[in-house]
């Protein structure tokens, strides 16, 4: 493995809703993601993430794997509905007391805690109201990320405003796989405007609180082109600009690209400066490259995605392709220049049916070897000029992956959901060795 700039930020990626369970303690109100996987036939085994990994009683626990790994950084997400129950309103400080705890013993063990505000799990009466569809999400979303920095303002040492805007669209407005459900395809781009305009004014809210820096986390993924006709040609650039460019483009002050579905109509004067607030990094997740050619006709979108040949899979069918990684990182300098901020990847794993021996030892040479590629291919964008300062693996645990349930692990440790047990993976022990080298 090539050597890493002094600093450079190592770390593993959760998110609440997938490892907290406790979902009706110390005040919390419901989110969309406790009645979605609640109603019948949504998650493919029938669980819910009411007790998921149980990491909101065992913090302590999960911190001392985090110190055993020697990350510099971990990134966690804030449950809205536990800091705000009802989506509006004071603060709920018991919700409150529980990142703080979490920030303080992350603090305590030498690790940065890096904090998203929004990892798709919107208090339930915000959704009853429009949810994301609705302009005054926006609004709901800044005063939560104030109330939030006001008290951990002083120890977060990133911010992420949201995780994602293109998947919880997409999946959870466009065609309903995800919480809330909602099946609008292109009719969903609301959803993207104002998740954006929460962002941007989150990002204002954040800067009267913390000197923190500030970033959001997207999900990237290089197209191929399959097929080489004008059609082919044409609807490459539309998913490109649907889920590469969409979320990015007026983050760097570009405006929007054209994509499909994109609505002027929801876009009010002085939206676009609001969303192209300055940020201090841009957080990356890739997992795979999308293969898209034309779509057969009267199909009701402009492209046809198509599975890629030639690549390893993962548990998730998804190719293993770390090249996709170096091609990103590449287009995004080339495309934003100097207007490209910083870059941490943010999320970057692989899911795989990891059961433990008879010895009780969980051997996963395919994820070192996702890993390892992708570090690699991370490594080799760094070389070309491509200004990245942190990695992070998905995930520290094993956790409640959204539809999936409890199918897909993805962690550097196992967990037994019955008894919670943990047990690192071979694929700890390999990143444990990378952080110290
Ligand atoms: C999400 C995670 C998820 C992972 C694997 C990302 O899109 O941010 O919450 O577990 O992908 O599917």
């Amino acid at each position: 493995m090539p050597d890493f700039p002094a600093g450079f930020r190592w770390g593993v990626s959760t998110s609440a809703y997938q490892i907290e369970g406790a979902t009706t303690v110390d005040g919390r109100g419901p989110s969309i993601w406790d009645t979605f996987a609640h109603e019948a036939g949504r998650i493919v085994d029938g669980s819910t993430g009411d007790q998921a990994c149980d990491h909101y009683h065992r913090h302590a626990e999960d911190t001392a794997l985090l110190a055993g790994l020697g990350v510099s950084a971990y990134r966690f997400s804030i449950a809205w509905p536990r800091v705000q129950p009802t989506g509006t309103g004071p603060a709920n400080t018991a919700g409150l007391d529980f990142y703080d705890r979490l920030v303080d013993g992350l603090l305590a063990a030498g690790i940065d805690p890096v904090a998203t505000l929004f990892h798709w799990d919107l208090p339930q009466p915000l959704e009853d109201a429009g949810g994301w569809l609705h302009r005054d999400t926006a609004a709901r979303f800044a005063e939560y990320a104030d109330l939030t920095a006001t008290r951990l303002g002083d120890r977060v040492k990133l911010w992420i405003t949201l995780n994602e805007p293109f998947i919880h669209m997409t999946l959870g407005y466009g065609i309903g796989t995800h919480a809330p459900g909602r099946a609008l395809l292109f009719d969903a781009f609301p959803a993207a405007h104002h998740q954006l305009l929460g962002h941007g004014l989150a990002v204002a809210a954040l800067r009267a609180r913390t000197a923190s820096p500030v970033a959001i986390a997207n999900n990237y993924s290089p197209v191929r082109q399959v097929g080489d006709t004008d059609a082919d040609r044409a609807a490459a650039q539309a998913y490109d600009a649907l889920h590469n460019r969409l979320f990015t483009d007026p983050l760097l002050g570009r405006g929007y690209p054209d994509a499909p579905g994109l609505d002027p109509a929801v876009i009010r004067d002085g939206d676009l400066d609001v969303l192209a607030a300055p940020i201090d990094v841009l957080g990356v997740n890739y997992y795979n490259p999308t293969g898209v050619r034309a779509p057969e006709e009267g199909s009701p979108l402009p492209f046809e995605m198509v599975p890629l040949d030639g690549y390893p899979r993962t548990a998730f069918d998804w190719p293993v392709a770390p090249d996709g990684l170096r091609e990103l990182l590449r287009q995004l300098h080339h495309r934003y220049g100097d207007a490209l901020p910083p870059v941490q990847v943010t999320e970057s794993g692989c899911a795989y049916d990891d059961a433990p021996d008879a010895q009780g030892r969980v051997d996963d040479p395919e994820r070192i070897a996702y890993l390892d590629g992708h570090v690699r291919a991370m490594r080799e964008a760094m070389a070309e000029g491509v200004p990245v300062t942190g990695y992070f693996v998905w995930s520290l645990l094993d956790n409640w992956e959204w539809a999936e349930g409890f199918t897909k692990r993805f962690g550097l440790v196992h967990v037994d959901y019955p008894t919670q047990r943990r047990t690192p993976k071979s694929s700890y022990a390999w990143f444990r060795d990378l952080v110290r080298r």
